[in-house]
């Protein structure tokens, strides 16, 4: 359970060999605890404190009720969502801020991005001019924006949300960006801590089939902060699934699920399109599912997905609806992991 003896796998995110990563979209350094973006695993310097006050947030829900007092949020998205959009609305209106949503897809205006660009297209308005604007309503902007996986190069440089940071002049927290899902990222660090039973817990991310090509971002960022995390990672997936080696240092990478499987005491299953034949479905072979079988070869493990899930493709229905799922209390906990998260900013703001 997260608490004072909180030992967070033996390891701190300071300790990291990729505690470098992200510090490029810093336009400002704020002192650690002065959050000005939350982009990934490494504007958390400090998962300890992160997780006792993940507990308090969960125990006292509404104790910070004025402190967003005649503050705005807007969420803006370029993609569905139903998790992080009501998460995200439900932690600001508990800080008594008023969240603003825009689906800036089909409601505004189509953008355009880039230097020098000629506007002679269909695209009616400048991102510049949308984000800049957007930060004169809002105190905290937060943006979803997944990748075409079409050009890796263009996805990994996250030009999106590094516009969103360059032009918006307050803060921003990613709600799932082209390759990281942070506050989905969060939440799973909190459940993990909720349900583990031994101090460094064997967590087994498994890739599972599906029909359409998804976006590595929910895997990358488990891997981060997983491994910031200092946890006893296994990644388990079909050969030509490797992911983008700067999220995985620490895990240790496997084609056997079965051997993944035993002994572990969490299983979060996802699926990935390849990043190295970028974008694409290279395995559609259902032996991959999480079934009832291969869940009887762990320690008992507990069940994960970020959700939505594609039920009977990804996991079969006696796992996701057995005992050891824990899928909705991971969803709850996204309520818990964006209200840390826009507190700490609103505290910057005091
Ligand atoms: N897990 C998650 O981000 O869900 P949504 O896509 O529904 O927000």
């Amino acid at each position: 359970m997260i608490g004072p003896a909180y030992s967070l796998f033996g390891r701190g995110l300071g300790d990291s060999p990729l505690s470098n990563v992200g510090a490029d979209y810093f336009l400002v350094q704020l002192p650690e605890r002065e959050m000005n973006k939350f982009i990934s695993a490494f504007d958390i310097p400090d998962f300890a404190a992160f997780l006792q006050e993940a507990q308090q947030v969960k125990q006292t829900p509404f104790a910070w009720k004025t402190l967003g007092l005649n503050k705005t949020i807007g969420l803006i998205f370029m993609n569905p969502s139903l998790r992080t959009r009501l998460s995200t609305q439900k932690a600001a209106l508990n800080l008594g801020m008023a969240p603003m949503v825009m689906n800036i897809d089909k409601d505004g205006w189509k953008l355009a991005s880039g230097e020098g660009v000629i506007m002679n297209g269909d695209a009616a308005e400048h991102v510049k001019d949308a984000v800049a604007v957007m930060g004169q309503y809002c105190d905290i902007i937060g943006v979803r924006s997944f990748p075409l996986l079409v050009n890796r190069e263009e996805d990994y440089a996250e030009n999106i949300i590094g516009d969103f940071i360059r032009y918006a002049g307050v803060p921003v927290v990613s709600l799932e960006s082209a390759t990281r899902h942070p506050l989905q990222s969060a939440a799973d660090l909190i459940t993990i801590e909720q349900y583990k039973t031994t101090p460094r817990p064997k967590i087994v991310l498994t890739w599972a089939p599906h029909p359409r090509a998804l976006p590595q971002a929910v895997p990358n960022s488990f891997a981060e902060w997983m491994c910031a995390a200092g946890a006893d990672l296994t990644i388990a997936h079909p050969e030509g699934y490797e992911l983008d080696p700067k999220f995985t240092d620490g895990a240790k990478i496997v084609h056997d699920q079965a051997a993944a499987f035993r002994n572990a005491d969490f299983i979060y299953a996802k699926n990935w399109s390849s990043y190295h034949e970028y974008g694409q479905i290279l395995c559609r072979d259902r032996a991959w599912m999480v079934d009832q079988a291969k869940m009887q070869l762990t320690n008992n493990a507990k069940f994960m997905h970020c959700l939505p899930v594609r039920r009977n493709v990804v996991v079969e229905d006696a796992v996701i609806d057995g005992p050891h799922s824990i899928v909705i209390q991971q969803a709850a906990n996204r309520v818990v992991a964006a209200q840390v998260v826009l507190k700490r900013m609103l505290e910057a703001m005091v």
